[in-house]
């Protein structure tokens, strides 16, 4: 097979584009078109000052400039650039389904669909499709079904290259994969597709580290790992609330047990619960795959890591009502970070919004800093939240462009995501400032408890 020089990718997310623009940067000879039905996004990708690209990711916005303009390319126009195309990424989302059967639980395919309907109509010639979004098992059957029965004629090769980035280290997890996987089928148009892929990656990555698979064992891997990661951290949150019970500190059960190399000690931190575009989709989505082969322990087993995770946040929220003499009415609440996780500017699932919307329907006031995530986005957050109708809700939230603004004569002070520069604030300063007692709920375990207990702070944490 002729090596593959022209590449799209469907969907320039927050999977999408960094994939897509790493791919560019490390084969200048390969055409890369990122499309999106979003005109707006992708007037921002291609925004002159690539320091104004729609993501924040450490690293990404010099990776844009290295290739876009040579052989990156954003663009709305769809059909064209699956025309152009020999392979095809199909990188869109798939949220959690909101309606009928599965509500809640099993993954919306709907634009998964639309995507191979339209490359089904468009295409002349044979195509490599690239499922790249996280998918349920056995959708590409369904994508397969789709390509040979609406299409013109021409064959589609179906692969599963689940994406493993985490936001915020997304660039060098690219760079630096601990593995790619490549799901295809085992006759021999298969193999010569998974081949093409291959070849791209090999570019930068060593082949050992790319593992190749049959299309089913790849998707469910996928599921399965988020799974275990996810599960990682509803465990150390649940050893976190008997930890505050007994005494023990769960930052040093976390070193104690992660020293074993059987458990390893990587995703052990304890936190206000975990957020984030996958990992409760993913799991729910395992938990309805699961239900519906009839296997309810294994659905009940992982069901409750995602319980683990609302019982966290909610304690979370609980505590500061508590702690507060039992009432947050009117009382001004600042939250440094909103963001899932610090390094990005994504805040899907994002605890943060689960503790404002339970401090809301407290009537408390609450003023938001984040360092990256947009003024806008975290009004559309609230517009989701179920405590009360979205206008009464903004009215409580007030989002400040400067944390010591966002803190000044605040009641207390709640840490939501380990922003670095949260260690380094002037904390007396911000403590001349506050009403008092001034309290401090530290939901990342990031400040030093006794620096500013010395302060004056009345300082919570989680686990200890
Ligand atoms: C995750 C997977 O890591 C990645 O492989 C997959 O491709 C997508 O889902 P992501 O959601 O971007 O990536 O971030 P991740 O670093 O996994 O963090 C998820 C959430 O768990 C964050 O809210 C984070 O703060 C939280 N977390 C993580 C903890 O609370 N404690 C930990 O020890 C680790
Ligand atoms: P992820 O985190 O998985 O990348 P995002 O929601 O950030 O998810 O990105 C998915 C992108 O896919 C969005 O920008 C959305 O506009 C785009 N998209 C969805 N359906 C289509 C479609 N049929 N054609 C083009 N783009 C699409």
């Amino acid at each position: 097979m002729t090596k593959i020089k022209n590449i799209c990718c469907i969907g320039a997310g927050y999977v999408g584009g960094p994939t897509m623009a790493v791919i560019a940067h490390k084969c200048p000879d390969v055409k890369v078109t990122i499309v999106d039905l979003n005109a707006e996004r992708i007037a921002a990708w291609n925004d002159e000052d690539v320091n104004n690209i729609p993501i924040y990711e450490p690293g990404l916005a010099e990776v844009v400039a290295s290739a876009r303009g040579r052989n990156l390319f954003f663009s709305t126009d769809v059909e064209k650039a699956i025309d152009e195309a020999e392979m095809i990424f199909i990188s869109v989302n798939t949220p959690t389904k909101t309606y009928g059967v599965g509500k809640g639980m099993a993954a919306d395919l709907k634009y998964i669909e639309l995507c191979a309907r339209q490359i089904a109509s468009v295409a002349k010639n044979d195509k490599i499709v690239v499922e790249k979004s996280t998918l349920p098992v056995r959708t590409a059957e369904a994508i397969k079904n789709i390509l040979d029965n609406t299409g013109n004629g021409a064959k589609f090769q179906i692969l599963s290259n689940p994406e493993f980035l985490a936001e915020g280290t997304a660039v060098e997890d690219l760079l630096n994969p601990d593995r790619v996987l490549i799901g295809g089928d085992n006759d021999e148009d298969g193999q010569k597709a998974i081949k093409s892929l291959v070849d791209i990656y090999a570019n930068w990555i060593p082949e050992e580290r790319i593992l190749t698979t049959n299309v089913w064992s790849s998707e469910l891997s996928k599921l399965t790992a988020n799974a275990f990661l996810a599960q990682r951290v509803s465990s150390i949150n649940a050893m976190s609330e008997l930890c505050e019970k007994t005494g023990a500190d769960v930052n040093e059960v976390a070193r104690a047990i992660g020293m074993d190399s059987r458990i390893g000690s990587k995703f052990l931190k304890a936190s206000v619960g975990f957020g984030g575009s996958c990992f409760q989709k993913d799991i729910l989505n395992l938990v309805y795959i699961a239900k519906s082969y009839g296997l309810n322990e294994v659905a009940d087993y992982w069901e409750q890591v995602v319980i683990m995770n609302d019982h966290q946040k909610k304690r979370f929220a609980t505590n500061i009502v508590r702690t507060l003499y039992n009432t947050v009415s009117g009382k001004k609440i600042a939250f440094l970070g909103w963001a899932f996780k610090k390094d990005t500017n994504d805040t899907r699932e994002s605890a943060a919004i689960y503790i404002a919307d339970a401090l809301l329907y407290e009537q408390a006031n609450i003023a938001v800093y984040d360092p990256k995530v947009e003024k806008e986005t975290i009004y559309k957050d609230l517009d989701y939240l179920e405590s009360r109708e979205s206008a009464q809700n903004k009215k409580g939230v007030v989002v400040f462009e400067n944390s010591y603004e966002a803190c000044k004569d605040a009641h207390a002070i709640a840490v939501l995501t380990e922003w670095d520069e949260f260690r380094t604030y002037d904390w007396q300063k911000i403590y001349d400032h506050m009403k008092k007692p001034a309290f401090v709920f530290d939901g990342r375990n990031i400040l030093d408890g006794e620096k500013l207990r010395k302060i004056g702070f009345v300082f919570q944490e989680i686990g200890k």
